[in-house]
């Protein structure tokens, strides 16, 4: 008998209420601004030294949240460059929400914006088709190497579009987390019918090392907070759940030892602390900065 298990990817609106779910409580959004404001100036100092014009490309920019305060950390170490900020994003709505979200932002009327709706790697034939010789000083791949086909072969690529001391910055899940832990264990029943979704940083390191290439790694420590999801039938909890799992209503479809499987990974104390009453199970993020 096929299992009625449901990829969340194929429901947009169930994804859609599961993501937002997701951002009241996980604490990677807070995290990753953190890094932004207070390690991302130091990590580009050298790159940002004696610029008259500054160079950006941000491959998956979603709805432009994440970018739009990287380019404001740039701008006040930058106040007189010439910025110039390539989006990549395929997703029209999200690349419609971002534009609008520029519009509204007067801090960046002096960014030069080029709105790309495209994959990295139909923007990687587009460079190479219309302006192959051009370098850039920063690229940011921030949560959207998994769903490249071939993730080292476009770490090579935009590797290859850096300036002398520029930067490529890579965000993932980081391969010791509890949820990573997930993926390693029911990937395969649980994403059946996505490309890379258990691609992690330790995946892009052991690549690197393999190459010879050296990068600096940072490890962001981020939770989910899972408490509701051992509450049968409750709301929240159960999108948390089809979040963690990203499978439409998991405890209702997935087979029993998958579930019994996955519920005690989820309680186990290797991943899950509690802190005041609540479970927070680790999703620790890591950033990867390579240079030319
Ligand atoms: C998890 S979101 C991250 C968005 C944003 N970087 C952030 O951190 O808020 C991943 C984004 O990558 C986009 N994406 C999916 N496949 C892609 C691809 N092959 N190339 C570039 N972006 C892609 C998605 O549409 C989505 O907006």
């Amino acid at each position: 008998m096929t299992s009625p298990m449901k990829s969340l990817s194929l429901d947009y609106e169930r994804f859609h209420k599961c993501f937002r779910i997701s951002r009241q409580v996980a604490s990677e959004h807070q995290v990753m601004y953190k890094f932004i404001r207070e390690s991302l100036p130091g990590i580009l100092a050298s790159t940002l030294e004696g610029k008259t014009t500054f160079d950006v490309v941000s491959l998956g920019s979603g709805t432009g949240e994440v970018d739009l305060e990287i380019l404001s950390q740039l701008s006040k170490v930058l106040p007189d460059v010439k910025v110039g900020c390539d989006m990549v994003e395929p997703s029209e709505p999200m690349l419609e929400k971002c534009k609008e979200l520029v519009s509204r932002t007067p801090s960046l009327d002096d960014v030069n914006f080029t709105w790309n709706q495209m994959t990295a790697s139909e923007f990687e034939k587009h460079w190479r088709d219309s302006q192959p010789e051009k370098k850039v000083d920063f690229i940011h791949m921030i949560q959207m190497l998994y769903y490249e086909v071939d993730p080292a072969a476009a770490v090579s690529f935009y590797r290859s579009l850096l300036n002398k001391d520029g930067k490529l910055l890579i965000m993932l899940n980081s391969g010791e987390c509890g949820w990573s832990k997930l993926w390693s264990i029911y990937g395969n029943e649980l994403y059946r019918r996505e490309l890379k979704l258990t691609l992690t940083a330790a995946d892009i390191k052991r690549n690197l090392t393999a190459e010879g290439i050296s990068f600096e790694a940072f490890v962001l420590p981020s939770t989910i907070d899972i408490t509701d999801c051992f509450i049968p039938g409750d709301e929240k909890g159960e999108l948390v759940l089809d979040w963690l799992t990203s499978v439409v209503d998991f405890r209702r479809t997935a087979p029993p030892e998958l579930k019994a499987g996955v519920m005690d990974l989820l309680r186990s104390p290797d991943f899950t602390t509690e802190v005041d009453g609540r479970a927070l199970f680790s999703c620790n993020l890591e950033v990867l900065v390579l240079g030319q």
